[in-house]
């Protein structure tokens, strides 16, 4: 049975995850209306990847006894200057998710809620290969900068980062 305590603390990482999914289907409308398919395709990969990440939550909410809540989401960005300032959102976004994830693994031991904390272990590897992937974009749009040429590359080569990250990181 989850404390009122942990109960609150993962309906917020509930719908930061859901929010999270919003915010990354807007960067993928974005890149499409951009005309850049790979990487739009890589946000729709993205967005619904957060998506498995609140289902896992609320199953797990709801399994121990907790009522999961679905809430009204704040709305994302829609619009950006350039594709570098969207990955620099994208990196930053996952930085805070990072923070809200380890916020929650210690108050599920200020609870003594070592269910909680075992099944958080999968938030936290997560985040690391998350935060690893948005660093590797980031660093690879700052080398290509206003560069059509190179911005057309990699768009093409961010199938091959998307594929990779996806095998990695199986949602159970
Ligand atoms: Fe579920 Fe990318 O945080």
């Amino acid at each position: 049975m989850l404390s009122k305590t942990i109960e609150e603390a993962l309906n917020k990482q509930i719908r930061i995850e859901a929010e999270s999914s919003q915010v990354y289907l807007a960067m993928a409308v974005w890149a499409e209306v951009k005309g850049l398919e790979g990487i739009s395709n890589f946000m729709y990969d993205q967005s619904d990847e957060e998506r498995e990440h609140m289902l896992k939550l609320v199953k797990f909410v709801n399994e121990r006894g907790g009522h999961a809540l679905i809430s009204e989401l704040n709305a994302p960005n829609i619009t950006f200057n350039s594709f570098q300032e969207m990955f620099e959102k994208l990196l930053a976004h996952e930085i805070f998710v990072s923070e809200s994830i380890n916020d929650l693994v210690h108050i599920s031991l200020q609870e003594k809620d070592y269910a909680s904390h075992n099944f958080l272990q999968w938030y936290v590897a997560e985040q690391i290969e998350e935060e690893a992937v948005a660093r590797t974009i980031l660093d690879k749009i700052n080398m290509i900068g206003d560069d059509k040429g190179g911005l057309y590359l990699f768009d093409r080569d961010i199938q091959q980062l998307a594929v990779v990250s996806a095998a990695d990181t199986p949602v159970q």
